[in-house]
């Protein structure tokens, strides 16, 4: 009897498939800097508990950084970089302009990490576990940020134009806005629950205020007081009533017309979406449980990992 020890066409084409699976499964995962810096998680820990310290409304501005540099081209810490002469990102685009907040904080995160650990905590993770935490600080739940992506070497202006969601934008533009990054109308719902903290500028819901009929008439006057016909672009207004706490009153309000955006109000607006907003209502637990899923899964968001992109030592720019 013969006994062949050649190895089949079959066995050796699956064995180039693991080891080619195996190179290029540069995957996320909870314990990437348990021994590349093992003080990583807790640097940024105390940077945004000492940034929310400072200011309240940061862990809100954290929360929103990391949702818009997710939705542009994924979690890449595109966001972060800074327009120059030559170059120009995404801070200028519609959304971000006069309105994100949060880059010093992240800036000084990553100072603290290049000291202890040079060149090798992302500006993109710094990003994504400051939102995590800067939730868990305001009361909101928690959720396991996976770990390992690496920074962009560009940024898109007109991705983020397209791809930031307006507050004039009615229920089906929000929902094919956010099916385009694979979340659901639950996840949208979810998600739009980080508008329990934190406050917005009166040129984002002016029009709402003046012109909606779907709002609460004691509610749009008030606003109006501070947020007049025009000027005062910036004046402020707190997101909800108790806009330093992560809790549901957001949706609580929706119930009584009282959403800040077009974009709030029109996720309870005779639609598909209002089951879910009275779930969220009336079982705080259920929307901390979908809110964590949600943020988890828009954390994952295009990644680079690898050998792609680059750990940045400054996140302001390329290195
Ligand atoms: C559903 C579509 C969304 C729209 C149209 C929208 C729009 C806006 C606008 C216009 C502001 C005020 C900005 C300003 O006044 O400068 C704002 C603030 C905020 N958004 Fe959203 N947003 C959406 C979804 C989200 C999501 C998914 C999150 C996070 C999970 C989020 C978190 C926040 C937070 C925390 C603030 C307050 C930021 C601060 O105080 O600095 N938003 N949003
Ligand atoms: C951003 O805001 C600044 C200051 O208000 C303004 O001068 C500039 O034109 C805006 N840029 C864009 C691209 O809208
Ligand atoms: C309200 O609608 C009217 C009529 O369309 C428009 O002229 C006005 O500019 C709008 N006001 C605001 C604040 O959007």
């Amino acid at each position: 009897m013969m006994k062949t020890t050649i190895p089949s066409p079959f066995i050796l084409s699956c064995l180039l498939f693991l080891i080619l699976c195996g190179l290029s499964s540069a995957q996320l995962s909870a314990n990437f800097y348990s021994k590349s810096c093992p003080n990583a998680l807790s640097i940024i820990k105390s940077g945004v508990i000492s940034a929310i310290q400072a200011e309240t409304r940061m862990g809100a501005s954290l929360l929103r950084l990391h949702f818009h540099d997710c939705f542009v081209n994924g979690c890449d810490g595109s966001i972060l970089l800074d327009d120059t002469p030559t170059f120009t990102g995404e801070q200028t685009s519609k959304a971000n302009n006069n309105s994100i907040r949060g880059l010093n904080v992240i800036d000084n995160i990553k100072a603290k990490l290049e000291s202890c650990c040079p060149g090798v905590v992302s500006c993109a993770d710094i990003v994504a576990v400051a939102a995590r935490d800067s939730t868990v600080v305001l009361g909101g739940p928690s959720w396991n940020v996976l770990l390992g992506r690496r920074d962009s070497t560009t940024a898109s202006k007109s991705a983020a134009d397209n791809n930031l969601p307006a507050p004039t934008l009615n229920l089906n533009q929000l929902i094919s806005s956010f099916s385009k990054h694979g979340f659901s109308a639950r996840e949208l719902v979810a998600l739009s629950g980080g508008h329990t903290i934190g406050k917005a500028r009166c040129t984002t819901f002016r029009a709402r205020i003046y012109n909606d009929t779907n709002i609460d008439p004691l509610f749009a006057s008030a606003l109006q007081a501070i947020c007049p016909q025009s000027g005062g672009d910036n004046n402020l207004t707190p997101m909800d009533p108790t806009p330093t706490t992560f809790d549901n009153c957001y949706f609580r309000d929706l119930l009584k017309q009282k959403g800040l955006f077009h974009s709030d109000q029109a996720l309870y607006n005779g639609g598909s979406t209002d089951s879910i907003v009275e779930t969220y209502t009336f079982n705080p637990f259920i929307f901390a449980k979908d809110f964590a899923d949600a943020m988890l899964k828009m954390s994952n968001l295009g990644p680079l990992t690898g050998t792609r992109g680059q750990i940045r030592k400054n996140c302001g720019k390329v290195n």
